[in-house]
């Protein structure tokens, strides 16, 4: 991928779609995290010249225009981000920019946008000379400001995107081994392309959450009410099956912490395993929590997860949605190697999957 680097942008008008789809409440930004992450793309293009530099991302998934979810709050964090005035422009495809930062309204108040509709990208590339990406999170969208207007306008990337993109593509391609993965969330439905990747590339897979259910239901255990899915056990015997050819380990709960008849967390005797397994691996990919970490009850696997990577002398990649909030408020993330902003598009980038607003962007 080409990337800002390679563009000349003296006096240009750039638009740059960003990842702003961040947790709102009360009218207030939440969680920065994504917004932080996109500053060194806006301040290198501004360093480079650039007249006016409109900025264009998608919040929630609204159908049509919804107050709730304008990006107007985020242009005021943004601007106290940056110290210096960011310009909110109530039109997600106005016809001008104004000069300096700004930023656009949510582009998904059309649903142009997510049809990635050719004259919709047309009008939205309109204003400008040049296109910069770099909405990692958004780039396994097919959207019109992901990739429809990259084939309007010369297209780069920006720094969030080359770094997402670089970091996860060397996880995959070249990982210094021990390479232990630890999957976890809720279902094991949405894992299975994950798992099957990992189990390709890994030699250690720890599995956890409410996933580890449909495992442990697969040899036969009593998950009794707990959260799985019966109907994907065989998925999961043939990702057992497939680990064992390839001489992959793959780690299960043996203890597990119950409320009632749901397991919520892994036990405190897997939790050692787990984290005796990252302090021998040199690297680590992290994706989705232990158990029930919203409930401090239920956070102890989790926690010990996240503790024992950030002590780890091994790369250390943690992708996406809930492990990186759970790292987030244990104030981790600092201590990690790479804190993915993509969690579909970190997961799809795994699969092995183009992503679509990559793709878009010429080397
Ligand atoms: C995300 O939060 O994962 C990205 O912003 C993509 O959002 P979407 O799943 O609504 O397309």
């Amino acid at each position: 991928m080409r990337t800002i680097r390679d563009a000349e942008l003296r006096g240009k008008r750039v638009l740059v779609r960003v990842d702003f789809n961040v947790p709102l409440r009360d009218g207030k930004v939440e969680d920065d995290t994504r917004i932080r992450a996109a500053l060194p793309t806006i301040r290198a293009i501004r360093e480079k010249g650039a007249k006016a530099i409109a900025l264009s991302s998608h919040l929630g998934r609204p159908k049509g225009p919804d107050p709730e979810l304008s990006l107007a709050p985020v242009a005021a964090r943004l601007a106290e981000l940056l110290g210096e005035p960011v310009r909110f422009v109530p039109e997600s495809v106005p016809a001008a920019v104004p000069d300096g930062i700004s930023l656009l309204e949510n582009s998904r108040f059309h649903p142009e946008e997510e049809k990635n509709d050719p004259a919709f990208a047309k009008r939205l590339a309109a204003p400008f000379d040049l296109f910069v990406n770099d909405a990692f999170g958004a780039a396994h969208r097919a959207h019109a400001s992901t990739e429809g207007v990259a084939r309007v306008l010369p297209a780069y990337a920006g720094f969030l995107l080359e770094k997402e993109v670089a970091t996860l593509r060397r996880l995959l391609d070249s990982p210094e081994r021990p390479f232990l993965a630890i999957v976890g969330g809720a279902k094991v439905s949405s894992k299975i392309d994950v798992l099957k990747a990992l189990i390709a590339k890994a030699d250690t897979v720890a599995i956890g959450g409410g996933m580890a259910n449909t495992f442990l239901g697969a040899q036969g255990q009593d998950v009794k009410a707990s959260l799985s899915e019966p109907d994907k056990e065989d998925d999961a015997r043939e990702i057992l099956a497939a680990a064992k050819a390839r001489g992959v380990e793959v780690l299960l709960p043996d203890d597990v912490r119950w409320k009632d008849d749901r397991i919520l967390d892994i036990g405190p005797g897997t939790a050692a395993r787990y984290t005796a397994a990252i302090a021998k691996a040199r690297t680590i990919f992290w994706n989705g929590p232990m158990g029930m970490f919203e409930d401090p009850e239920y956070a102890g696997g989790t926690e010990a997860i996240a503790k024992a990577m950030a002590a780890a002398k091994a790369t250390t990649v943690v992708g996406g949605g809930e492990s990186v909030q759970a790292v987030e408020q244990l104030g981790l993330a600092d201590r990690m190697t790479h804190v993915s902003t993509g969690g579909g598009a970190s997961l799809e980038l795994i699969e092995g999957k183009t992503l679509p607003g990559v793709a878009a962007i010429p080397a």
